[in-house]
């Protein structure tokens, strides 16, 4: 996905996340050649970060795609820890299921494959760590049901905020009035207004918002 913040910086910022584990290489390489949408590593390294920091223990992912930033985050549950995980796509979700098989984490992932509109009513809370990567026009309606599931102090992470900068009015040289860029710029809003958080965005790759649950 697009990058905010000027090429060199990125490309610094990516060398320094380099040498880490070579099977997400190798899924971030597969999924660059098929067009794949993964987080970027520096995401995913900021996933590792914040479930880490926070001790989470129970997270829930929307939009699994092949396992990428889900072994990102897994691989920050102690022993007894859940990763839930909802992908709609059975091919990529069966594709998920052997790369966390392969990253060792079978034992703290759960695969959940549908339509996250319709599971996200039957999972349990509370989360520590909510990271919402799914259907960009779902931001918004499933932001409410998010943030009840989510443990006072629990952060909701969200990528894709910033949309390569078409959410920014006269930003983007490419024509920004589609769909999924006045869902994101909808959702932004009521982020930043949400009485229950307290939120914050990064130019991280094409935008990370970060917010606490108000305790
Ligand atoms: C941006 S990709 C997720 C990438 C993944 N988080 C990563 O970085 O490795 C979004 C995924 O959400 C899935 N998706 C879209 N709408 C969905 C829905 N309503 N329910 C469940 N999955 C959905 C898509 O099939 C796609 O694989």
């Amino acid at each position: 996905m697009g990058a905010i913040v000027p090429e060199p910086v990125e490309r610094y910022l990516a060398e320094l996340n380099r040498g880490g584990d070579p099977l997400l290489a190798e899924i971030a390489r597969t999924g660059v050649d098929r067009d794949l949408p993964l987080v970027d590593a520096e995401v995913g390294a900021l996933l590792r970060v914040l479930a880490t920091a926070i001790g989470a223990q129970k997270i829930l992912e929307i939009g699994t795609a092949v396992g990428y930033s889900g072994i990102w985050l897994a691989g920050a549950l102690p022993a007894g820890g859940m990763l839930m995980t909802m992908e709609m796509d059975g091919r990529r979700a069966k594709e998920a299921q052997a790369n966390f098989d392969r990253a060792g984490l079978t034992d703290r992932v759960s695969v959940m494959l549908g339509d996250a509109q319709r599971m996200i009513a039957k999972v349990a809370g509370p989360f520590d760590l909510i990271f919402q990567d799914g259907d960009k026009k779902m931001y918004a309606p499933l932001l409410d049901r998010l943030v009840s599931l989510l443990r006072p102090g629990g952060l909701l992470v969200t990528d894709n905020v910033l949309w390569d900068g078409k959410v920014v009015p006269g930003y983007a040289k490419r024509a920004a009035d589609d769909g999924d860029t006045r869902a994101i710029a909808e959702y932004n809003e009521r982020v930043a207004a949400h009485p229950a958080l307290l939120t914050t965005v990064m130019p991280l790759r094409d935008g990370v918002s970060i917010s606490v649950k108000k305790r």
